[in-house]
């Protein structure tokens, strides 16, 4: 049955370009929504801008434009690199536009109605650059503890959520759901946070003009907008349009996964339901935080000045490769540590040695000695642990994708790889050509079958990960219809490939890199 399946990315602040932090998320929400279509579900994958508030404001300030201005030009560097990068979304979503405005104003009134607002006074810390107020013990040195940015003592009047009378019941929610909040070292984090005790949170700013306006009230004394966090979480409800098109919402909605990093997990896994319970909306399916990309043991951002530009990347080593590398390098869990070597090693073992050379060798092998019109196997023989290596990779490789588990799924498509190289050096396919028995011949075209059947089927499993890639891999062995299937994942299954093995030749799919020490572009 075609079941419904809603991904999003954390919508990015449109400050500068995209780094190749925000294209882990990208990237990783991309893969899950391709593997997923290929299972032949109903999937919906959006992903978008954050472009509100004082961080927005200030830097709009700093380069002399309106804030209107500043994100309609860097939206457009984040819409080219998602094309750069093959990201297949359905839906792209500006937190200025006016359906989304519309929604966020809707559920606010909502809130204010049911009691669940109330004006009162914020005095306190208030970080710009997380967009996060903070309590007197997340600041230590006029920074924050968490982050390690700067903070300003802010007083104002500001509207507040109870989200103190939700606490209890998320912790509930939390403690009953494992899979709720997934790795388990975040949800052990946010039960930690809970325990500490949740205080009502200011959901608006007197001294922010860029954003959302509050509904109106008359207790106000000034005019106040709302806060970027209530408005940027809406994003991810807005974008179904609920009045608009309620059907789509009630489909979608509840099977909602939110990638994100692990530093908005607080927004995303405490806040974020609370609104929900009280807007008595259904909470998301599942939030998984992945770790960061760090260097030198530094989380990668702009503001630290580390930030590494994907597109120059991919013009180098392109696209598929990147890809492929930020997902296979990293436990998707964990903070991993980029550097320029382990990206050539990577790609120059995996994708040039392992997979592409083998697929260029097992293709000219097929030419060569497996001739039109004399390639037909028998199918039930067996000249090789092949099959088997095959239906070991497949389940698990299943496994990992619905977990996240990206790397595993990889290293579970890759043991196929690994076996059809050995395959090919212990059966040694050039001597048994040689051979005059006939036993010879039909041992030579069953393993090179085998060897071709194994590189289909790994690489339909690579295709969420290397999109252009592997339907070249696919032309070369003569498989491309396999993906044309609406169910290509399920329907994969050895032997179902292909009866006769035709094959063609072209470049290498993966030239191998030449590691250049002082290459820093
Ligand atoms: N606008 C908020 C998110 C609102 S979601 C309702 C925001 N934007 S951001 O531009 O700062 O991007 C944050 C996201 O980018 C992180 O949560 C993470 O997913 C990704 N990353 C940014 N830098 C990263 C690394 N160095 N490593 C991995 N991911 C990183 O926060």
């Amino acid at each position: 049955m075609k079941e419904a399946f809603y991904i999003t990315t954390p919508i990015y602040y449109v400050t500068d370009a995209p780094h190749i932090g925000h294209l882990y998320s990208t990237v990783a929400a991309d893969v899950r929504a391709r593997y997923e279509r290929m299972l032949g579900n109903d999937v919906w994958f959006l992903t978008g801008t954050d472009e509100h508030g004082q961080k927005i404001q200030r830097k709009a300030q700093e380069r002399k434009v309106t804030p209107q201005a500043l994100v309609d030009e860097v939206v457009e560097r984040y819409k080219d690199a998602w094309k750069d990068f093959e990201i297949q979304y359905d839906d792209f979503i500006r937190t200025s536009e006016e359906r989304h405005h519309r929604t966020v104003r809707k559920y606010l009134a909502e809130l204010i109605e049911k009691g669940d607002v109330y004006l009162a006074e914020y005095e306190g810390w208030y970080s710009v650059s997380d967009e996060a107020y903070l309590t007197e013990t997340q600041v230590k040195d006029g920074k924050s503890i968490e982050s390690g940015k700067p903070v300003e003592l802010i007083r104002e009047e500001s509207y507040f959520f109870k989200m103190s009378t939700y606490a209890e019941r998320l912790r509930e929610y939390i403690e009953k759901n494992p899979e709720f909040i997934v790795p388990e070292t975040r949800r052990n984090e946010v039960l930690g946070f809970l325990k500490q005790g949740v205080r009502d949170i200011s959901l608006s700013r007197t001294t922010i003009t860029w954003g959302i306006p509050m509904p109106e009230s008359k207790q106000a004394s000034k005019k106040h907008t709302v806060y970027v966090w209530f408005d940027a979480l809406t994003n991810y409800i807005s974008a179904l349009e609920p009045d608009k098109t309620p059907e789509k919402f009630e489909k979608f909605w509840p099977e909602a996964h939110h990638v994100i990093g692990k530093d908005i997990i607080r927004f995303h896994a405490v806040y974020w339901p609370t609104f929900l319970m009280a807007l008595g909306l259904p909470l998301p399916k599942q939030i998984i935080a992945h770790g960061w990309i760090t260097m030198a043991n530094q989380k990668i951002s702009k503001s630290s000045g580390n930030a590494v530009d994907p597109r120059e990347l991919a013009k180098k080593l392109g696209v598929d490769a990147i890809r492929f590398f930020i997902l296979r390098e990293f436990n998707f869990g964990q903070d991993g540590e980029y550097t320029r070597e382990t990206m050539y090693q990577r790609i120059n073992a995996d994708l040039a040695n392992d997979y592409g050379n083998c697929i260029s060798r097992v293709a000219s092998m097929i030419a060569k000695y497996m001739g039109d019109g004399e390639n037909v196997v028998d199918i039930d023989g067996k000249a090789s642990n092949l099959a088997e290596v095959c239906a070991t990779a497949i389940p698990a490789y299943h496994q990992a994708m619905k977990k996240f588990l990206f790397h595993k799924a990889i290293e579970a498509a890759w043991t196929i790889v690994g076996a059809v190289n050995k395959c090919i050096e212990d059966s040694a396919p050039w001597a048994l050509a040689k051979s005059q028995d006939p036993a010879d011949k039909s041992k030579l075209h069953r393993v090179l079958w085998e060897c071709h059947e194994s590189l289909r089927i790994a690489s339909v499993l690579a295709h969420p990960f290397i999109p252009g890639s592997s339907v070249k891999a696919l032309d070369f062995l003569g498989s491309r219809q396999s993906l044309d299937s609406q169910s290509a994942m399920k329907d994969l299954k050895w032997g179902s490939g292909l009866k006769k093995v035709t094959v063609s030749k072209g470049a290498p799919i993966f030239p191998r890199l030449e590691w250049d020490k002082e290459d820093v572009g």
